[in-house]
């Protein structure tokens, strides 16, 4: 078998690929197009896989950090960056709940249209949270086109990755969770109280596959069954018969898995995507370029005190 970080290595090229594939805009309507800047920018893949794989070197929790990244970003005002603006008045996307603080990798941007709106209300209403029921979940997925199933490929990559105790603290203390939760191994809750006290300090953070931490395999699937998942969301998947059948059939095939999630990465990509002359191609990943006259008037009216407040308000 391939040590850890052999198969980590390989991480970061698929990633980055995925990542590029998602982020060429073309100049039609809502359709991405590989090789996009081979004319105008020849060397912008190069530099954004050189950018990647060093920021890999530095940390390869950035392999989980993007690919989460990738997702939080597509489901809120669909890919187009709004998730990297940031705002004085801590009202944006990256401020929401299920993004603060955890989310990770902002430090690796890449270019495409970008979104000129960020607010957190959007990524509150748009990301699902870990005590979501079945049903919950699949109702947000749906709402950006993508099927149980899809959903069932993606959450795979819960098999890297880490989570703050405030993820599953209300699982493994006085069980808050909408429904019975009878997915969780009493011996993994046992040790999960052992590092997250009732009231935890709030940056201890844990892996969510203790078996492979650091792998992209399908080893989430083969968790799930044993009771080692480690979200209560987690577990839903396997309250419903069809979606248990691909849970089992992915821990039995990783390829198939393989294969599954990256084309599902790439759909998420597709989400909502800005093209042609929509948004805009932002000089500064977390600052948008400028601010339309009826915005400044309304800056300067005093109706915002920031201009960060009106790209956020
Ligand atoms: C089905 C709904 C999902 C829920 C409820 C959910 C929830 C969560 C939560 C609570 C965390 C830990 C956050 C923390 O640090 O406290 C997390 C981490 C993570 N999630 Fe999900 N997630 C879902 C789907 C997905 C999908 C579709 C992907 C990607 C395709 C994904 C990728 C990740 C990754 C890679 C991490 C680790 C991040 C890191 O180490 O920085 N998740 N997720």
């Amino acid at each position: 078998m391939a040590s850890s970080s052999s198969r980590l290595a390989g991480v970061a090229p698929l990633l980055l690929t995925a990542v590029l594939c998602l982020q060429l805009p073309t100049v039609s309507r809502a359709q991405l197009q590989v090789g996009f800047y081979e004319k105008t920018c020849p060397d912008a893949e190069t530099l954004v896989r050189q950018a990647v794989a060093a920021a890999f070197a530095k940390n390869n929790g950035i392999a989980a950090g993007l690919i989460r990244l990738h997702f939080h970003d597509c489901f809120v005002r669909g890919c187009d960056a709004s998730v990297l603006l940031v705002s004085a008045n801590g009202m944006a996307e990256r401020d929401a709940m299920p993004n603060k603080p955890s989310l990770r990798g902002f430090e690796v941007p890449s270019g495409r249209r970008d979104g000129n709106i960020s607010l957190m209300k959007d990524a509150d209403e748009n990301l699902p949270l870990p005590t979501f029921t079945l049903q919950q979940l699949i109702h947000l997925f749906a709402k950006k086109t993508l099927t149980a199933e899809e959903m069932v490929t993606l959450v795979g990559a819960h098999t890297i990755g880490r989570s703050f105790c405030s993820s599953f603290l209300s699982r493994i203390w006085n069980n808050t969770n909408p429904i019975v939760d009878e997915g969780l191994s009493s011996g993994y809750a046992k040790l999960l109280r052992s590092l997250c006290p009732s009231t935890p300090n709030n940056s201890t953070t844990t892996v969510i596959d203790p078996s492979t931490p650091t792998v992209l395999d399908n080893n989430y699937y083969k968790l799930l069954p044993l009771n080692l998942g480690l979200f209560f969301s987690d577990n839903q998947l396997r309250t419903n018969a069809a979606l248990n059948a691909s849970v089992n059939t992915f821990a039995d095939s990783e390829a198939l898995w393989n294969e599954k999630f990256w084309k599902g990465m790439i759909k998420m990509g597709n989400i909502e995507v800005l093209t042609g002359t929509q948004g805009e191609i932002r000089l500064n990943c977390s600052v948008v370029n400028k601010i339309t006259g009826m915005e400044m008037a309304h800056y300067y009216s005093g109706s915002a005190s920031s201009v960060d407040e009106i790209v956020t308000s």
